[in-house]
């Protein structure tokens, strides 16, 4: 559903009337529908000399049913353009990227993708290294000058992680990633590097079987990740405050998952959370920290309660019920934990320091417990929304909210979809070696990294 002002820019007036005054006009983004095609058109493939990925991805792309071509036609339009860039060991050979990628710019379609492979460049050194991060700048870029809904992505894969990057591939070509755009993705890396990767049995239900907890999920993105974690396969019991129990069995109907009362901060939440899984379900899978609160002010106007409320539901509560889980028996094999951070934690926000400070804690979190948990066989990851359409956007004063939405490469805001698109991506079994992570899901907004 777009907002008000991308219905007005795509009416005939709005057409008109736009270009000649100048203003954004965003593209109503393609959107995950079930049956729909996994790509909206061939891939080219192309890659650097010694590449060690183009093999491997080709084989990855056919099986998700998307048509492969290597060689670049002077007419019609790509659904993605592929590139592996592991055999770049030198600046020079950046050249091959802009060879590759010169001639068919034009030819990205509508919500088109463009995904550059790279080898992390922390992982190699010397001319190599440079080389490997000189491909930040090109794919952001990229994604700045791409029209029409399209986006652009990196993915650095360990070697020896070439076989994980399959969910990868199909979630950053899919629909499923309309508002994921500019972004840095590692796999294989934070001690994730020899992950046992399960294909699931059917990619149309890849959590059949497993259980998952959403806190925070009476409404807004919470909400949308319960439905899409239903959607494709998981029981999800969503948690929330009492005070939010009648939407909160709302949505558990919905999704045909179960409803639990409880406040997040509370001191025994951890062990009521043991307690209940290994009761009802024996074990739990999926851990999606989404309970969030803002209470802004300026530092200097801003009391203690709003600053001990904000840590305590974004960050304290969730490092607290983790080390709990962690030290119970009650987390199935390869778990998945996955936090919500924001793009304020990233480029700081006025009015905003608690929170900020807190979504910035939630990207040490994920720091400092990825490699941890990797050693159980659990992957630790985090998003960072930026605008989303949710209560919480459209309480800002609509002077900063017009901007918000639109300063970003996508030029509108979000859906709690996307967000959740995202989390299912991190909770797939396929996505065992994608660990440590920090994806932001902000159409490449022009604030922050
Ligand atoms: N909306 C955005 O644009 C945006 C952007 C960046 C990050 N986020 C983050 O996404 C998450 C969801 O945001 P939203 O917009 O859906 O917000 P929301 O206010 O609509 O939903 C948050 C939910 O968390 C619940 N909650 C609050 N305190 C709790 C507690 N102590 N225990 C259990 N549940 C509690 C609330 O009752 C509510 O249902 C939050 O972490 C938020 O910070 C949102």
């Amino acid at each position: 559903m777009a907002d008000r002002y991308t219905q007005f820019t795509n009416s005939s007036v709005g057409k008109f009337l736009a270009p000649k005054l100048g203003l954004p006009m965003p593209t109503p983004l393609r959107r995950h529908e079930p049956g729909q095609a996994p790509l909206d058109g061939p891939a080219l493939l192309g890659a650097a000399k010694s590449g060690r990925l183009e093999k491997t991805v080709a084989e990855q792309l056919n099986s998700a049913g998307i048509e492969v071509r290597t060689e670049a036609s002077d007419g019609g339009t790509y659904g993605a353009l592929v590139f592996d860039a592991t055999g770049i060991t030198d600046p020079a050979q950046l050249r091959e990227a802009y060879d590759f990628f010169h001639p068919v710019m034009r030819q990205v379609g509508y919500c088109g993708r463009v995904v550059v492979l790279g080898t992390p460049p922390e992982l190699t050194s010397g001319k190599e290294q440079v080389a490997q991060r000189a491909l930040e700048g090109f794919t952001r870029s990229v994604g700045k000058e791409l029209t029409k809904g399209a986006t652009s992505q990196l993915v650095y894969v360990a070697p020896g992680s070439e076989s994980a990057t399959e969910s990868t591939l199909r979630f950053l070509l899919s629909a499923k990633s309309a508002f994921v755009d500019g972004q840095v993705i590692r796999v294989g890396t934070a001690g994730a590097g020899g992950a046992t990767i399960t294909a699931p049995n059917n990619w149309e239900k890849p959590l059949d079987g497993k259980v998952a907890l959403v806190t925070g999920a009476s409404r807004g993105i919470g909400a949308a990740i319960a439905d899409v974690l239903a959607r494709d396969g998981a029981h999800v019991v969503v948690l929330d405050i009492p005070a939010q129990g009648a939407d909160l069995s709302h949505v558990a109907n919905k999704v045909g998952g179960s409803a639990l009362q409880l406040d997040i901060t509370a001191a025994d939440a951890g062990t009521k959370l043991v307690d209940y899984f290994t009761e009802r379900h024996g074990k739990l899978d999926i851990v999606v920290h989404n309970a969030g609160i803002t209470r802004d002010k300026k530092l200097a106007n801003m009391d203690e309660g709003r600053w001990d409320s904000v840590l305590s539901v974004n960050l304290l509560s969730q490092l607290a019920v983790n080390a709990t889980l962690l030290a119970s028996s009650v987390l199935g094999e390869n778990a998945r934990f996955i936090g919500v951070s924001s793009v304020a934690g990233i480029a700081g926000n006025l009015g905003q320091t608690n929170y900020g400070t807190s979504k910035a804690g939630v990207i040490g979190m994920v720091d400092s417990t990825a490699p941890a948990v990797a050693e159980k066989g659990h992957t630790f990851n985090a998003v960072a929304p930026g605008f989303i359409e949710t209560r919480m956007t459209a309480k800002i004063p609509a002077t900063i909210r017009e901007p918000a939405r639109r300063l970003s490469s996508l030029a509108q805001g979000g859906l709690p979809v996307d967000v959740a698109e995202t989390i299912a991506w991190y909770a797939n079994p396929a996505s065992a070696g994608v660990n440590g992570n920090i994806v932001r899901v902000c159409g490449q907004a022009l604030i922050g990294a």
